[in-house]
Formats: C-alpha cells, sequence, structure tokens
C-alpha cells in the first residue's frame, strides 16, 4: 500500500523512512509460556486457532483451561479435536479481529444467532456466544439459544478502565458507529471498525494492505499526524455492530449490568 504516493491520503510532513517501525502483534511464544507457568490463570483464550500442540498440552497439564475463537461450525469442531476446553462462536457482529483460521473466505462467516446453535449442535464442549451481546437482554437471548457463558468486547470498550483513546469513545458513542465494516487496512486481517475515511478511501477490504500484522505499524506515522490534529481518519475504531449500548461507566458497572440477564 503505497500511499506516500497517492494523492488521496496527506503526507502530513511524515518522514517516509519512519514507515514500518512502532510496535506490532506478536504470536504466543516460549516466553508467553513461561509466563503462563508464572501466572496459572485459570484460562488461556486464543484468537486465530491454537498455538502448537505440546505448548496446548503444557498448559493444560499445569490445569489451565484453553479456550479459542470459532467463527465457523469447521474451526469450532477443529478447536475441540485439538484440545479446547470451550469455543467462542464469534458472530459476525463482533468487534475487532475475525478469529477465523480455517479459511480467509469472508462469505463463510455468519451471524451470532445463526452460528451458535449451529456450534452447539457440533461440539460436546461448552460454547461462549460473542457478537452483538451488550445488555441483560441480549444476555439473555444468548443464553436461551444454549450458550453456557458470553463474551462481550464493544460494550467495555468506552469503560473507565478501558485505554480506548478519547476520539475512538467519541465515535463509540456518537451516531458514526451505527456503520462498521470488515477491514484489513489497519492490522493486514480482517477486523470490524467503524467506517471513517481511510476505509472509505481504500478499502475497507484492500487486497494491497501489507500482510498481518505489518499494516499496524505502516499506518502508525500517518494515524500519529492525523490524531495529533484531532483527526480519527486514519485510526482504527474497533466496534462490534451494536455499540449503541456503550456507556462511560466502571467495568464493573457494565459486567452488572450484564449478568442481570443471566439467569
Ligand atoms: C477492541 C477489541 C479488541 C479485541 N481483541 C481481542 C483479542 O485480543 N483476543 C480475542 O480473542 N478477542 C478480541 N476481541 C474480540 C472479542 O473477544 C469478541 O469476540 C467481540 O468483541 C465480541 O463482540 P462485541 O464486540 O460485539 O461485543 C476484541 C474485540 C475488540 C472490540
Amino acid at each position: 500500500m503505497a500511499h506516500e504516493t497517492h494523492p488521496a491520503v496527506p503526507s502530513h510532513g511524515i518522514d517516509p523512512s519512519s514507515v514500518g517501525a512502532g510496535p506490532g502483534r506478536a504470536p504466543f511464544s516460549e516466553d508467553s509460556l513461561k509466563l503462563m507457568v508464572a501466572i496459572k490463570p485459570a484460562v488461556v483464550s486464543f484468537h486465530f486457532g491454537l498455538p502448537k500442540a505440546e505448548w496446548v498440552q503444557q498448559l493444560k497439564a499445569w490445569g489451565i483451561q484453553i479456550w479459542s475463537s470459532a467463527t465457523t461450525v469447521p474451526e469450532a469442531q477443529w478447536l475441540e479435536q485439538h484440545g479446547a476446553d470451550a469455543v467462542i462462536a464469534q458472530g459476525l457482529e463482533a468487534g475487532g479481529h475475525r478469529g477465523m483460521f480455517l479459511t480467509t473466505d469472508l462469505s463463510t462467516q455468519v451471524g451470532s444467532f445463526a452460528l451458535l446453535p449451529q456450534v452447539i449442535k457440533a461440539v460436546k464442549v461448552p460454547v461462549v456466544a460473542a457478537g452483538g451481546i451488550s445488555s441483560a437482554a441480549s444476555v439473555r437471548a444468548a443464553q436461551a439459544l444454549g450458550a453456557s457463558a458470553v463474551q462481550v468486547g464493544t460494550a467495555f470498550l468506552t469503560s473507565h478502565e478501558a485505554t480506548t483513546s478519547a476520539l475512538h469513545r467519541q465515535a463509540l458513542m456518537s451516531d458514526a458507529a451505527r456503520q462498521t465494516a470488515l477491514t484489513n487496512l489497519f492490522s493486514g486481517r480482517p477486523a470490524r471498525g467503524i467506517v471513517n475515511k481511510f476505509m472509505k478511501d481504500f478499502g475497507p477490504l484492500n487486497p494491497e494492505a501489507p500482510d498481518f500484522p505489518l499494516a499496524t505499524a505502516a499506518l502508525a506515522p500517518l494515524r500519529a499526524a492525523a490524531e495529533a490534529h484531532g483527526l480519527s481518519d486514519y485510526s482504527p475504531l474497533w466496534s462490534g455492530q451494536n455499540a449503541s449500548d456503550c456507556e462511560a461507566l466502571p467495568a464493573a458497572e457494565i459486567t452488572h449490568k450484564l449478568l442481570q440477564g443471566w439467569v
């Protein structure tokens, strides 16, 4: 994505040689494993499949439960066969990255209430519902469909504790949040965020985006320059399809509200 040569992208005075630097995402590693044995969490939850089998077995031997996201029935079955103790059925409404790992075909991705019952039928392990759940009523609906638990992302992005930027919070609590799309522009993999200028100009899906996770660092200088001017035009505004319950509250209070749906 040669954005420095594209007339639609302002330069913002960025030194092209700085592009590509900055933090990225790292996969689960030997170092992560060392951390896990020190902390011994009850659950380690993965996105994009599972790490290598010996690490999964090692975590399980320490009494740690393995959970991971499935976006299709075959992914749920694969996770169960490879040792997952619970499967998170991630519906298409979900904010952030699609956890898809057996396919890159977005036509395989379905909504939460279509995915959840099919996954429950296909696996014996407990199924966690994710995607578009943001209120006590939607928690209740997921439970009625057989979910053993729910995973909520978007509704916590405006919690006091979240490190969500002011620009991102503003977008989540505005009418702009009504329009989200899957985009690969910000990381190289499809993820759901509020549609902004960059997504309109170049995507939302663009085969020229650098491979995951390189797109994040490639965009970082332009994003920082725009944010310094109070613009979220080049920022990933991650959000699920229902941000309408986002409130600036302590996370405990949001959790308590959601829990009122669990019977
Ligand atoms: C900003 C953001 C970051 C996320 N990061 C992760 C992550 O690192 N690992 C993961 O398993 N899921 C991640 N998710 C996905 C959520 O776990 C979950 O599938 C999703 O948020 C549920 O849908 P909802 O956003 O409609 O509540 C993230 C979601 C958001 C919104």
